[in-house]
Order: C-alpha cells, then structure tokens, then sequence
C-alpha cells in the first residue's frame, strides 16, 4: 500500500515538470505574422538552382517589412495585459498553478521596455538584421550580376511608412555598395500596394463582416475553448481571462520573442504548443479572409506587382532591363501575390467550424516578418540558341509547385503572368 502511495506521489510529481517552457528544446515557433523571419527563412546562397549553360540576368523580388515594433494601439492593450503577471505569479505561490517554477520565475524577472511599447513606426534591431541580412546572402549567392551595379541598372523603393523606408535602406545596405541610391516611395499610386490607395477597397474593408465572420465563429469552436480552458487551468489564476486578454498575452508571447538572441519569450510559457497552433490558426483565418482566397478581389491586386515583374523581364530579355529590381511592401501584398498565383491554395475555404491542420494557407510560413517572392530570369546558350528561364523563390527556397522542377521555360512564365500587365490601366 505505501509504495503504492509514494510510487503515485512520484508520479504526479514527475508528470508536474515535464511541461516546462524554457528548457523545451524545441519551442513553437509559428507565430503567424509576428513570426521572426530566421525560424522558417532557407538560404538563397544553398538553395539556388543551378542550370548548366545558363546565367542569371535580372532579379526581381518584393519583401515585407521586417520585424517592427508594435503599433501604438497594440502596445497599449499589451503593457495592461502585463498585470496578468501579478496574478500568475500569486497563484503559483498559493500552488495553484502547474506552471513549472523557472517559467515562472523568468515571467517575473521579465522587464517592461517602456521604449519597445511606445508606438515607433520602425523596424526593430531584429528587423534591421534580417534586411541587411536579405540583401547580403542575395549577393552572395548572384556576385557576377549584383557586384557592380550602376546607376539605371537597378531599383529599390519601398511602399510608404518610416519602417518600410528602413527597411529597404538595410537590405541595400547588406549588398555593400555605398553608392546605391533608393528611389522615394510614391505619393499615391504604386504597383507595391495598389490596396492601399483604392478608397472603394477600403471602404469596403473596413465594412465586410466576412473578413472576420469565420475567426469570430471559431471563438466558438471546442478546439478554441479548450485552449482557453487549458490556459487559464494551468496558471490556476482567478482572474477570468476573456478573448481579449488571451490575444494580449499572445501578442506579449510573439512582439518579445528574439530570434537573433535566440531568446524565447518567458510569456510563451503560459501556452502549451496547442495553445499556439490554435492561437495561429485564428490569425489565419483572418488572413485568408482579409488578403487571401476568402475574399474574391485580393488575387485582382495581386496580379498588379506580378505585371511589373513580366514587364521588368521582359525588358532584361532585350537587355534594357535591370539587374536587380527589390521593392518592400505589407503582409497584404504578398498574401495577395500568392492569391494571384494559386499559391497555398486549399481545397476548401478555411472556416471556424472547423480547424484545418493540414492546410497550406499558414501565415507563419508565408506572411513573416521580411518574407518574401524572387524571381530570377536567366539567360542560357542552348546549342547556339539563346533561351530564357525563371525560377521563383519564397523565403530563400525554390517554389517547385509554379512550374515543373521549379523552372519555368519563358513560354510558360509569360503564358501564365502576361494577361496580368493589362491591370496597370484598372489602376
Ligand atoms: C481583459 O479583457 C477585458 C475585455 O474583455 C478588458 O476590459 C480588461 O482590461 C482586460 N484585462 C487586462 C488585465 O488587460
Ligand atoms: C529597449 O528597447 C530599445 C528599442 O528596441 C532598445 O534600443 C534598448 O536596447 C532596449 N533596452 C534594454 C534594456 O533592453
Ligand atoms: C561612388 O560614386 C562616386 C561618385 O559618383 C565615385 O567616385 C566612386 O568611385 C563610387 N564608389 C564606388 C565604390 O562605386
Ligand atoms: C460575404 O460572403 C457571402 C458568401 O460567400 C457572399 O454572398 C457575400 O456577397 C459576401 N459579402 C461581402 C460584403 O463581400
Ligand atoms: C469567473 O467566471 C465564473 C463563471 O463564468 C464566475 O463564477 C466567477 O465568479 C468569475 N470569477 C471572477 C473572479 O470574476
């Protein structure tokens, strides 16, 4: 009988600590839109395909911004989520709570960095790197092509906003040529953001109950109400924690992880790897229905910047183009872009009613922070005959679903993308 007791004891002691965060090995790292662009980037410089006979002519890319910092709106609904904390840390000290001590701990030793929350429109040191870093690796995976650039053979500009101008001034600078210079981004209209500037698309953005209709159902979903019911069980808090609250501490989880210190964030602890998955699936949910596939008018935008990239070729292939075009722009737009191309299309529309595990459309794979579309058009010497190809790139990796192996003959590039030139004048 007393064994039994102690072998019980034991148990239920042992089976306490095996739900630590910090010492995990392998923290959740999708973290939808706020992801940090190094958990899912490859490497252009390994990744780069290689044709026998062929040499890369032009480069066309289009970016996101990279890590910023949070919105003004978003930090004040964080920094009162803070005071969550005091309650996590009461319930733990009453036993209460099956949170694991050093989690604990860490929460508590994590300091509020009042110049983090105060709203800057920029981009975060993590942000600055990862551009820098962008431009860098592109340099050295195509050194002919990009290492002596003159004035007229390329083009970077940015979409409006401090931390888009930031940001493509760092992934010039990480091609390490001082004398690039960045083109102002455009007053009004742009093939980087035409959403943007549509005052109907606004509108009727901001007035379409479908966009959130379907993230607002899965509030309702068991899936949802069990990861809510775990989290507030496992802190053992007696604070009700409402939806709102629960978004709060996610975001605290996502906007203070760092991926260039290697350092998670001591607010993810109050979420287990499901908790995340289903926290995801929400930001999902409403990308999908306000950039992607849930909302028919996105793929019509995204073939605008797509235009751009068949004029910009087609020009290279008569050799007035330019080496490298690169432009930074929002999450919209490459949602948008993929839209337009059938990429991480599901068979079924995502809805709340249901959580998709296996579905393509993942913002933590495609919408992070610096994510990004290249497209790279080489010229190649087929038995005397001069040919063209393209190949596309998302996040440093070989897209292969556009066309077979990943290649796409310049037949098949300009059959696919060509009719979308003609939506300069929709503009
Ligand atoms: C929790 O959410 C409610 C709204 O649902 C809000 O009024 C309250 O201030 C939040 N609490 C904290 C500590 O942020
Ligand atoms: C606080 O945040 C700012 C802005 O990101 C950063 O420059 C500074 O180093 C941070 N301070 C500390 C103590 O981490
Ligand atoms: C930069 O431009 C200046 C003047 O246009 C030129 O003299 C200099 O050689 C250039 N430097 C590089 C590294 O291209
Ligand atoms: C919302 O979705 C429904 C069903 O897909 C569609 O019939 C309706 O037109 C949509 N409403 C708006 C404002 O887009
Ligand atoms: C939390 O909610 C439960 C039921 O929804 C309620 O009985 C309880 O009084 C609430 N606790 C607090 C502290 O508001």
């Amino acid at each position: 009988m007393r064994t039994i007791l102690t072998l019980l004891v034991f148990y239920i002691h042992y089976a306490k600590s095996l739900y630590c965060y910090w010492n995990t090995g392998c923290p959740y790292k999708y973290l939808s839109t706020e992801t940090p662009y190094n958990s899912v980037r490859g490497d252009i410089r390994d990744s780069i395909v290689k044709l026998t006979g062929c040499e890369p002519v032009s480069i066309w890319g289009i970016y996101r911004h990279g890590k910023r910092f949070p919105s003004s709106h978003v930090s004040a609904i964080m920094k009162e989520a803070i005071s969550i904390r005091n309650y996590v840390i009461t319930s733990y000290e009453k036993g209460y709570s099956s949170l694991c001590a050093q989690d604990v701990e860490n929460l508590r030793n994590w300091e509020l960095n009042e110049s983090f929350f105060d709203g800057k429109e920029d981009i975060t040191e993590e942000g600055r790197k990862e551009m820098v870093g962008l431009g860098k690796r592109l340099k050295e995976a195509f050194p002919t092509l990009l290492n002596n650039l003159r004035e007229g053979s390329y083009t970077f500009r940015s979409a409006r906003g401090a931390w888009m101008e930031k940001s493509i001034k760092h992934f010039v600078k990480g091609l390490g040529n001082k004398n690039l210079s960045i083109d102002d981004p455009k007053a009004d209209i742009d093939i980087m953001d035409p959403y943007a500037t549509c005052r109907t698309y606004q509108e009727n953005l901001q007035k379409n109950p479908n966009i959130t209709a379907e993230a607002e159902k899965f509030l309702r979903n068991l899936d949802y109400l069990a990861a809510k019911d775990r989290i507030q069980r496992r802190s053992g808090i007696d604070y009700n924690l409402s939806d709102e609250n629960i978004t709060a501490l996610y975001d605290l989880c996502r906007y203070t992880w760092s991926a260039v210190d290697d350092k998670v964030s001591p607010w993810c602890a109050l979420f287990t790897k499901d908790d995340l998955q289903v926290l995801e699936y929400i930001q999902d949910l409403k990308h999908y229905y306000a950039n992607g596939y849930g909302t028919p008018v996105n793929k019509v935008f995204g073939r605008v910047p797509l235009g751009d990239l068949v004029e910009c070729f087609a020009k290279a292939k008569k050799g007035e183009g330019k080496k490298i075009t690169a432009y930074v722009t929002h999450a919209t737009m490459l949602d948008q872009i993929y839209t337009a191309l059938g990429l991480f299309k599901d068979e079924k529309p995502l809805t709340g009613a249901k959580m998709d595990r296996e579905r393509k459309w993942r913002t933590s794979k495609i919408s992070v922070f610096s994510a990004n579309l290249v497209a790279v058009l080489s010229r190649c010497d087929k038995e005397g005959l001069e040919d063209y190809n393209v190949v596309f790139y998302l996040n440093e990796e070989p897209i292969r679903s556009i066309c077979e192996e990943g290649v796409c003959s310049w037949r098949e590039f300009d059959t696919k993308l060509r009719s979308f030139i003609e939506l300069d004048s929709f503009m």
